[in-house]
């Protein structure tokens, strides 16, 4: 694992672009493999604004993203295929057909997971693969208990990760109890991945991520037998961090 301390979240944001920049520069077909919640925001800000400078073209980019909430449609506000649009799909010039995102209302959702791992395949293979980490260690929502054999599939969400989620929601009954998410098979076939995490709220996690034992209990401490994993942590994030 290459870990990679920054001072704060504009500098983790500035990083993580770099890299996402500098593959597609290599490779303008570029697979790439993203993340919704707080943490990318920055990240997407500053691809956008690479974008605008033309140093970036996503023409023949193709996107799988991680995750999306059962049950909520695309249109709804608080769905990921909401947010990635918002976020970054209409501010570049990506090709609708290139966007992957699994749908949380598909009538046949074993077919829909089984089809994305396979349209992933398809694709070549994720190239770079953006993570945020959950309070609980969870990588997309592949929860403590993991299996880390699965591929993509519905997910219960853990008790912690339905608190941390209802700060986007009005109520708790609204908040989704299930999620579709790549499994950690999906992830760990991406040959580069990019972890991010800010904050001191993610330093339990990503202390035990790194520092700890390989454990179906903390999901992503299996990115330890990756060879190809860059964790860009600011100093909160970091702060129990030992021997990096
Ligand atoms: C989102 C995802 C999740 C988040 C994690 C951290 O697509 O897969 O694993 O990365 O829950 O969320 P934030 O960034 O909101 O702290």
């Amino acid at each position: 694992m290459r870990i990679i301390r920054v001072n704060d979240y504009d500098e983790m944001s500035k990083k993580a672009a770099s890299m996402v920049a500098s593959q597609m520069i290599l490779k303008s077909d570029s697979v790439l493999g993203l993340a919704t919640g707080d943490t990318p925001i920055g990240m997407y800000k500053e691809l956008v604004k690479l974008y605008n400078n033309k140093e970036i073209d996503f023409s023949d980019v193709k996107s799988f993203n991680l995750d999306e909430y059962y049950g909520l449609s695309d249109d709804n506000t608080q769905s990921y295929h909401y947010y990635m649009m918002n976020n970054l799909f209409n501010k570049v010039n990506i090709k609708r057909e290139n966007i992957n995102i699994l749908s949380g209302i598909a009538k046949d959702i074993e077919k829909e997971c089984l089809s994305y791992d396979e349209k992933i395949k398809n694709a070549g293979g994720i190239d770079i693969q953006i993570l945020g980490i959950g309070v609980n260690g969870h990588i997309g929502f592949n929860e403590p208990s993991v299996n880390f054999e699965a591929g993509t599939h519905l997910v219960n969400l853990d008790k912690k990760t339905i608190e941390s989620n209802s700060r986007f929601f009005e109520s708790m009954e609204e908040v989704p109890k299930s999620a579709l998410s790549m499994g950690i098979k999906t992830i760990m076939q991406s040959k580069v991945i990019v972890l991010l995490a800010n904050g001191e709220a993610k330093a339990e996690a990503i202390y035990k991520s790194i520092n700890g034992k390989i454990c179906p209990e903390v999901p992503a401490s299996i990115l330890q037998l990756h060879n190809n994993v860059n964790v860009i942590v600011d100093e909160a994030a970091a702060k129990l961090l030992k021997n990096y």
